[in-house]
């Protein structure tokens, strides 16, 4: 039986909270050799044969580039006060050195006008995972030199939007980039070596404590930090194995990269896993990543849940699973929020990122995902009684305002609140949308 308190958002937000939707550049902008945009890894990854799940690119996506008023206009329609979205840095810099790209810091400049026309907030992520092909090419995150030159492009955003926009993170989710990008090879660049993930993520966070030095050295307005997808691990039993494996694994996600932000360390257990022969890391290289951060951002969607039989212990989801197969847990919100402001002195945060894929289909014009209303509900309520304990969260962001390119499964899985018939190009208001408007409205007008 589904908990009627589900139903509700029973908990009370502040006032000041900031209600937003969020994108990501390529999963939206099509328009990809438009105005001099540079190719990235995802388009050569979604360009080739058998990576991608419907054999889809990014290549018109939902033509955001050339419709962004009118997503804009929704955004202020959905009374969100802020709007997460990612700059591509083959738009801005289509080699990822030497030569800047006006036309495509022009394009951002208009999209940053056409939000703050409309008072919407603006959250920006530099690195949403579309490195440009020329940095590839020279060995991408594997090569020490791509931390630099990523420091480059960081101070040259916030010199010219650094005063205009509310924050800049440095990455999105460095753990997809090191272990999907890398270490499985289902994401760009497509590359199968868990050594040379590590390795990796070493390179990414060391980039993060290099821009964040550098966009310092501009001193703009724009507050700093970055995102990190997060979950808790759950033992399927109680076993020492299953007990020892989720440690492991909250050690190899979260704490490998709280750790060198917050402590300018790695975590001793993970350490012990990895091959040290193959990990890399210089002298100074924990002190520039250790960098005081303004906010941290979390993107949460589910728990991972550990068993270390044979054949696996599943978890039960009483509150069911997403389109993509991912358990609805939203205690692990509370869980992990509580358990991070225990172990580490941390920022102020932002739910950069929540949100639900449901196999959604238009009848008569309606989008029912009553399922996605209930998701978003119940990590609400797991969000405020975190904030009730003493985590100080900020906003929350659903992940996305479109349906859009979702990596490696194409067009197949549907996250947004607004739907997008990719034929037409038209966008149609969900049923989630219509709640989340009048949702934001009525919290707006209460107090904590
Ligand atoms: C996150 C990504 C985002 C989107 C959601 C579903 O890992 O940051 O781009 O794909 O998952």
């Amino acid at each position: 039986m589904p908990n009627p308190d589900q139903h509700i958002v029973s908990r009370t937000f502040p006032a000041s909270f900031i209600w937003g939707v969020a994108t990501s550049a390529y999963q939206i902008e099509g328009a990809a050799q438009t105005d001099g945009r540079g190719p990235s890894i995802w388009d050569t990854f979604s360009h080739t044969p058998g990576k991608i799940i419907d054999g889809s690119t990014g290549d018109v996506a939902c033509d955001h580039y050339h419709r962004y008023q009118e997503d804009v206009d929704i955004i202020a329609g959905l009374n969100a006060g802020a709007y997460r979205f990612s700059i591509a840095w083959p738009r801005v810099q289509p080699l990822g050195s030497g030569v800047w790209n006006e036309a495509g810091f022009d394009f951002y400049s208009r999209l940053i006008d056409a939000l703050t026309a409309k008072n919407i907030r603006i959250h920006v992520t530099l690195y949403h995972w579309d490195l440009p092909q020329a940095l590839q090419d020279q060995g991408g995150w594997l090569n020490r030199d791509t931390t630099e030159h990523f420091a480059v492009y960081a101070a040259e955003v916030a010199r010219r939007f650094g005063n205009r926009v509310a924050t800049i993170a440095t990455h999105n989710e460095p753990w997809c980039t090191a272990n999907l990008g890398h270490g499985t090879g289902q994401f760009a660049p497509g590359m199968a070596d868990p050594k040379a993930a590590v390795q990796v993520s070493h390179h990414l966070l060391l980039s993060h404590g290099l821009a964040m030095q550098a966009m310092r050295a501009v001193k703009c307005s724009a507050k700093l930090g970055i995102v990190l997808n997060q979950w808790t691990a759950t033992p399927a039993t109680e076993s020492d194995a299953d007990v020892m494996m989720a440690k492991l694994e909250y050690a190899k996600s979260v704490q490998w990269y709280m750790d060198p932000i917050f402590k300018g360390t790695y975590p001793e257990l993970a350490l012990q896993n990895i091959d040290r022969a193959a990990f890399s890391v210089h002298e100074n290289d924990m002190n520039n990543i250790r960098q005081p951060i303004d906010f941290l951002g979390v993107n949460y969607y589910t728990r991972v849940f550990c068993s270390a039989a044979t054949p696996k212990v599943l978890p039960e989801g009483k509150l069911g699973f997403s389109d993509m197969g991912w358990e609805t847990y939203p205690q692990g919100l509370t869980d992990l929020l509580t358990g991070l402001k225990k172990e580490y002195d941390l920022p102020p945060i932002y739910i950069t990122e929540n949100g639900m894929a449901v196999a959604d289909k238009v009848v008569d014009g309606v989008i029912d995902d009553e399922a996605r209303i209930t998701y978003v509900k119940l990590h609400l309520n797991a969000l405020a009684e975190a904030m009730e304990q003493g985590v100080n969260v900020q906003g929350y962001f659903y992940w996305s305002l479109l349906d859009n390119y979702e990596w490696n499964s194409g067009y197949a899985k549907r996250f947004g609140i607004v739907y997008v018939d990719y034929a037409t190009q038209k966008r149609t208001l969900k049923n989630s949308a219509l709640w989340y408007r009048s949702f934001i409205s009525s919290s707006k007008t209460k107090s904590a």
